[in-house]
C-alpha cells in the first residue's frame, strides 16, 4: 500500500499498516492496533460521513453548495432554487423550478390541530421552543413519513417541511405578540408570503417592500446549509435510527436553539445592547480577553478567516438600512469588529466575525424581536437538514450513530441498603 500509515505500537513493538483514503483513516481500522480507539470530544477531527452537498475551506473562507460559490447563489438565485439545488444536486431547469415552487406553495397550510397545539403555549413561550415542538408534532399528523425508504414519500415529506416552516415560524411569532395567526397567501412568493404571515394586520393584501423580500431570500440562502455543523449532526444522528424526518429535524432545531450555534445572533444583539456605547467597547474587550465572557458572533470551528456569509450579510445590512433607517447598534458592531480584528488575542486565535455577527442587526431592522432570530435561521437551514438527512438514509455505508466512550466511573460496587448509607 502506498497511501497508508504505518503505526508502531510501542506497547508491543508490533507494526500495523493502515490504509489512507481521502485523507482519512478508518477509526475502525485502529482496532487492530491493540484495540485502539480515537478520543474526539466535539468531533474536532473526525469525519462522520461522505457528503456531496456543501464544501467549506475554512482557511480560505470558501463556501459552496453543490460546487456553486455562495456569493453567486446569494446574488443570482432564489431560496427555493437553492433548496432544489441542495436536495437534488443540480440547479433546476425553469420547468423543474416551476413544479418545485408549485409543490412547496401547495403545502404551506398547517392542519388546524397544529394551530390549536400552538395556541396552547404560554403567552411568553420562546418561538424556537414552539417551532421545535410543532415540527415534532407533525410526525403524528403524517405517520406515513416513517416510510423513509420510499423516494416518493421522502419527497412529499421534504416538500411539506420546507413549505410549513415559515407558517410555523410566523404562527409562533404572532403568538408571542398576542396577534391572530395569519394563514398563508399562496399567491405570494416564499419570502413575501412569510412576511405577510408575520406582519399582516387589517389590510386586504400585505405588500412587502421588494428590497426586504430580497434581503430575506439572501439571508435564507446564506443559512441553507453548512455541512456537518452541530444541528446537521443532530439530524443525522437522530435520523440514523431510521426515525421519520420530522423527528430528526426537530432534533436539529433543538441543536440550533443553543447560544453557541444558531442562538448566537440573539446573543449578539443582547451583547451589543449591553455594551450600549462605543466608549464601553475597550472595557468589554478586556473582559473577553480575561475569559469573563465570549465575543458573540466571533469565531468558528471551521472558518479561520472571515466567514464568507458575514461579508455578504454586511453588504445586505446596508441595503436593508436604506429602507428601514440605520440601526444605531451598527456603529457599536462596526467599532467592535475593528478593535477585535486588530487585537492580538483575536488575531492569534484567528477569530473573525461569523454569520451571526451582523444577521441580528438586519433581523432587528426587519422588525423581528431577538427571540425570532433563531427561528429565521431554522427556516433557512431546513433544506440543508433535509438534504443531509436524505443523503444519510440513502448512504449504504451509514449505520446507527453510536460513539464509544472512555469509562471513568466506579466498577463492581456492592449495593448498600438505604439505612446504611
Ligand atoms: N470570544 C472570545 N474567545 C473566543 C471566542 C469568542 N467568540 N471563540 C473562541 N474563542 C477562544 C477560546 O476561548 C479559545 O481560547 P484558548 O485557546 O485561549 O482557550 C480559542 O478561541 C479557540 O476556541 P474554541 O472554543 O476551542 O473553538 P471552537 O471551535 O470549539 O468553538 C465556537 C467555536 C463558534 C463555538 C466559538 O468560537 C464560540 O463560542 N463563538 C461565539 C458563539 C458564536 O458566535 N457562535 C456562532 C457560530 S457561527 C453560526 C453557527 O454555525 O451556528
Amino acid at each position: 500500500m502506498t497511501d497508508s500509515l504505518t503505526i508502531r505500537d510501542n506497547r508491543t513493538g508490533e507494526e500495523h499498516e493502515i490504509e489512507i483514503v481521502d485523507g482519512t483513516i478508518r477509526a475502525a481500522d485502529l482496532k487492530k492496533v491493540g484495540g485502539l480507539a480515537t478520543y474526539d470530544p466535539g468531533f474536532v477531527n473526525t469525519a462522520s460521513c461522505r457528503s456531496a452537498i456543501t464544501y467549506i475551506d475554512g482557511e480560505q473562507g470558501i463556501l459552496e453548495y453543490r460546487g456553486y460559490p455562495i456569493e453567486q447563489l446569494a446574488e443570482q438565485s432564489s431560496f427555493l432554487e437553492v433548496c432544489y439545488l441542495l436536495l437534488n444536486g443540480e440547479l433546476p431547469t425553469s420547468d423543474q423550478l416551476a413544479q418545485w415552487t408549485h409543490d412547496v406553495t401547495h403545502h404551506t397550510f398547517l392542519h388546524e390541530n397544529i394551530k390549536s397545539l400552538m395556541t396552547g403555549f404560554r403567552y411568553d413561550a420562546h418561538p424556537m421552543g414552539m417551532t421545535m415542538s410543532s415540527i415534532s408534532a407533525l410526525s403524528t399528523f403524517y405517520p406515513h413519513a416513517s416510510n423513509i425508504s420510499d423516494p416518493e414519500n421522502r419527497y412529499l415529506q421534504i416538500t411539506r417541511m420546507i413549505a410549513k416552516m415559515p407558517t410555523i415560524g410566523a404562527f409562533a411569532y404572532r403568538h408571542s405578540q398576542g396577534k391572530p395567526y395569519i394563514y398563508p397567501d399562496n399567491g405570494l412568493s416564499y419570502c413575501a408570503n412569510f412576511l405577510s404571515m408575520l406582519f399582516k394586520m387589517s389590510e386586504r393584501d400585505y405588500v412587502a417592500d421588494e428590497r426586504l423580500v430580497k434581503a430575506l431570500e439572501v439571508l435564507f440562502i446564506l443559512h441553507a446549509d453548512h455541512e456537518q455543523n452541530c444541528s446537521a449532526n443532530a439530524v443525522r444522528s437522530v435520523g440514523s435510527s431510521q426515525v421519520d424526518p420530522y423527528s430528526a429535524v426537530a432534533a436539529g432545531v433543538g441543536a440550533l436553539y443553543g447560544p453557541l450555534h444558531g442562538g448566537a445572533n440573539e446573543a449578539v444583539l443582547k451583547m451589543l445592547r449591553r455594551i450600549g456605547t462605543t466608549d464601553n467597547i475597550p472595557g468589554f474587550i478586556e473582559g473577553v480577553k480575561e475569559g469573563k465572557e465570549k465575543l458573540m458572533g466571533f469565531g468558528h470551528r471551521v472558518y479561520k478567516n472571515y466567514d464568507p456569509r458575514a461579508k455578504i450579510i454586511k453588504k445586505a445590512t446596508e441595503d436593508v438600512f436604506e429602507v428601514t433607517g440605520v440601526n444605531p447598534l451598527l456603529k457599536i458592531a462596526q467599532e467592535l469588529e475593528k478593535i477585535a480584528l486588530e487585537d492580538e488575542y483575536f488575531v492569534s486565535r484567528k477569530l473573525y466575525p461569523n454569520v451571526d455577527f451582523y444577521s441580528g442587526l438586519i433581523y432587528e431592522a426587519l422588525q423581528f424581536p431577538p427571540e425570532m432570530f433563531t427561528v429565521l435561521f431554522a427556516i433557512g437551514r431546513t433544506p440543508g437538514w433535509l438534504a443531509q438527512w436524505q443523503e444519510l438514509v440513502t448512504d449504504k455505508e451509514q449505520k446507527i450513530a453510536r460513539p464509544k466512550q472512555i469509562y471513568t466511573g466506579e466498577r463492581q460496587r456492592e449495593f448498600v441498603p438505604i439505612d446504611q448509607r
